[in-house]
């Protein structure tokens, strides 16, 4: 595995790569959420290149790009064991140098939901995503189910700007308890670590309860206040029922695929997680579906 940290490393190595190409960008601190997106990439490429990054544009001034969790020597040891062949551990000095002065933006799909609570966000992912493309030139790229405003924004983005590569989703990876496995759990202490698999306790109760044929988004997002709002540990800053493709909210009984999705802060951990409805959707090939938008197809 190779390790490379200047673009003029970077574009070498590229060049002497041959088949096909995975890219899985991350931030750093990686679990097995992580590990499950370069497995998949592993087995559908040639090659694997991942990358650690924790990019200052996608974080507020107010947010927690200083403590965000670094932990290099383990990822190192996790990517080797998952079969990556590169990866590109930039620092924001090359990322960004001094005089940079541009940005890519998606605009409605980007502005709701986790764009609503977070101005700005969107703008660094797809900034720092499209960077990442070209410098990397993937055939395929992988992201999580985990930020599934992310996948949709992602998807918008090559879609309007051609990039000439595959999106791929892949399912969440969860604790036992459900918890959506993220590197902001390390923020939990033991006590707010156990009320944190509230999230999805509270959005299988509202898939129990579309399965029982709810379907009035105003009753199911309903559910999902009332379970965060009994945990006293948890402060619920928004639960969503969008249609899963135009991340629109509902506000009318409908039989199309939803997205419920929900924020809460747990201590100084802000959890975000989301469940597609009906609930066979949460797999590996309902999702591809599910979060596309059929205009791609
Ligand atoms: P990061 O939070 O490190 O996540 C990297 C990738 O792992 C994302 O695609 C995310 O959705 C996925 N992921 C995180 N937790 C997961 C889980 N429990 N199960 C499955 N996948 C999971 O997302 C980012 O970094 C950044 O915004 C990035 C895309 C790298 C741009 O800076």
């Amino acid at each position: 595995m190779q390790v490379i940290d200047t673009l003029s490393e970077l574009r070498l190595a590229r060049k002497g790569l041959s088949g096909t190409i995975g890219l899985v960008p991350t931030m750093g601190a990686l679990h097995a959420g992580h590990y499950a997106l370069m497995e998949q990439a592993r087995g559908e490429n040639d090659q694997v290149i991942a990358t650690i990054f924790i990019n200052p544009l996608q974080f507020a001034p107010t947010e927690d790009l200083s403590t965000y969790p670094r932990d290099l020597p383990n990822d190192l040891k996790l990517l080797e064991s998952a079969g990556v062949d590169l990866v590109f551990t930039p620092t924001p000095a090359i990322m960004y140098p001094a005089d940079f002065q541009t940005a890519v933006e998606v605009s409605r799909i980007a502005q709701g939901l986790e764009g609503g609570q977070r101005p700005g966000h969107f703008r660094g992912v797809t900034t720092v995503v499209s960077k990442l493309f070209n410098l990397t030139q993937p055939d395929r790229a992988y992201f999580g189910q985990k930020d599934a405003q992310q996948v949709a924004v992602i998807r918008r983005m090559v879609y309007d700007l051609n990039f000439p590569l595959e999106v791929v989703v892949c399912p969440t990876v969860r604790a036992e308890d459900g918890l959506a496995l993220s590197s902001r759990n390390a923020y939990l202490t033991s006590e707010q670590r156990q009320a944190a698999p509230v999230l999805y306790r509270a959005m299988r109760s509202a898939g129990d309860a579309y399965d029982q044929g709810e379907r009035d988004p105003n009753r199911l997002r309903a559910i999902l206040e009332a379970i965060v709002e009994a945990e006293p540990l948890a402060d619920l800053e928004y639960a969503s029922i969008t249609n899963a493709q135009t991340l629109a909210e509902l506000q009318q009984p409908t039989d199309q695929a939803m997205l419920l999705s929900m924020a809460v802060r747990i201590g100084r951990a802000r959890l975000i997680d989301n469940l597609l409805l009906p609930l066979s959707l949460n797999d590996r090939s309902g999702l591809s579906i599910a979060l596309a938008n059929p205009e791609y197809q």
